[in-house]
């Protein structure tokens, strides 16, 4: 039986066909009416006027933070729970980031989050943006967290790398933050093999970015630079798969939402088993299904789960490790981090491709269900 991966590529028809235009085109670099139309079509799907496409989701959110003004000296608010590349792009800034726990909601608490902007201002730190995550799919609660940087005078990034397709109080995920940051890596709702876009709804801050992607060259014949710039384009090839993937991105939000629910209803009453919840104030992308696992309940602890998977071919991860947890942040400053160290040390995700069948979801439960039996000792 083939691999069950985690969240792999989900190519149709239109794929090869858009990219053959590409090709026959001849537009095949960094430039071209690919990458022009996949930043018209990103922007209308996230909700605000603003986009450029670039070669990653940590170069959106680099670049976020950059022409926000954020450099040496800085220090900048982050989600504790997230992937490294949302701290990453902080430190590439010469800034020095600080983590904030989560709340119920997995994403940053709002209220520790005031509290650690006003230690750390106490503190003598000069601090001036917050990178808020949307984690798996579920966006921040950013009413609250507008009250807390309105009362600071912080900006808000929101990295929305996870959270295409998401909503938050009925708006599209993307335009709750000064800018937003999408990532298509190849195991995100959508993929263009690697690539990001930074949108907003600030026009200078867009048309910014877009300078510094292409090395800040300024708009005359010879090649002048007033400031230090980045290759961080995207090619127009990867941006006609990135079309052919948007179009179909309510189908694979539906399929991920209805593979949570069918796991929620075939794992439904295993004692020890619960799921990420759903925030009130949004729909989720159910990017990845998030369990957590209790193991005095269930029998065994997550990494045993995870291991019985494995034996059986199938890929599940651990919950992303937090970042004060991280060696390389170990020094910085964090506020909380219980609630997230303990959702790492019991929380697995579990495959969610949008091409998952029910037949191979079935063989995954059937091996978290086993995974208790397989541990009594021989
Ligand atoms: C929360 C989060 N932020 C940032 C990124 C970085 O995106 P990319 O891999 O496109 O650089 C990712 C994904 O990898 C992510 O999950």
């Amino acid at each position: 039986m083939p691999r069950i991966y985690l969240s792999p590529p989900d190519l149709g028809d239109r794929e090869p066909e858009l990219v053959l235009e590409a090709i026959e085109s001849n537009w095949i670099t960094t430039l071209g009416p690919q990458v022009d139309a996949f930043e018209r079509e990103l922007a209308e799907v996230a909700g605000v006027p603003h986009a450029v496409a670039l070669s990653s989701g940590t170069a959106a959110l680099h670049l976020a933070l950059v022409v926000l003004g954020i450099g040496d000296g800085d220090e900048v608010a982050c989600s504790d729970l997230t992937f490294a590349a949302s701290a990453n792009a902080i430190a590439y800034t010469g800034a020095t980031p600080f983590f904030v726990d989560c709340d119920e909601t997995w994403t940053i608490d709002p209220e520790l989050l005031d509290r650690a902007i006003a230690e750390r201002r106490a503190a003598g730190a000069s601090v001036h943006a917050v990178v808020a995550v949307d984690l798996y799919g579920q966006c921040c609660d950013y009413d609250a967290l507008r009250v807390v940087c309105d009362r600071h005078e912080v900006v808000l990034v929101q990295d929305a790398a996870e959270s295409l397709g998401a909503t938050y109080r009925d708006a599209p995920a993307g335009g709750q933050g000064a800018l937003a940051a999408f990532s298509f890596n190849g195991n995100k709702i959508i993929t263009t093999s690697g690539g990001g876009m930074l949108v907003s709804r600030d026009r200078d801050l867009v048309e910014h970015a877009r300078k510094l992607s292409t090395q800040a060259r300024e708009p005359v014949a010879h090649y002048e630079h007033l400031e230090i710039g980045f290759n961080y384009r995207m090619s127009n090839i990867l941006a006609a798969l990135g079309r052919a993937q948007l179009e179909t991105l309510d189908e694979r939000v539906a399929a991920r939402r209805r593979l949570r629910d069918r796991y929620r209803a075939l794992l439904d009453g295993t004692p020890g088993i619960s799921f990420m919840p759903e925030a009130g104030y949004g729909r989720g992308n159910a990017w990845l299904t998030c369990i957590v696992v209790d193991p005095a309940l269930f029998g065994v602890d997550r990494e045993a789960i995870r291991l019985a998977l494995e034996a059986e071919d199938i890929e599940a991860r651990p919950l992303w490790k937090p970042m004060h947890l991280q060696p390389v942040f170990a020094s910085h400053a964090t506020f909380g981090g219980k609630v997230s160290a303990g959702l790492f040390g019991r929380g697995l995700c579990l495959p969610s491709g949008s091409a998952l069948t029910e037949e191979q979801q079935d063989r995954v439960v059937a091996a978290v269900l086993a995974s208790r039996s397989a541990q009594v000792p021989g």
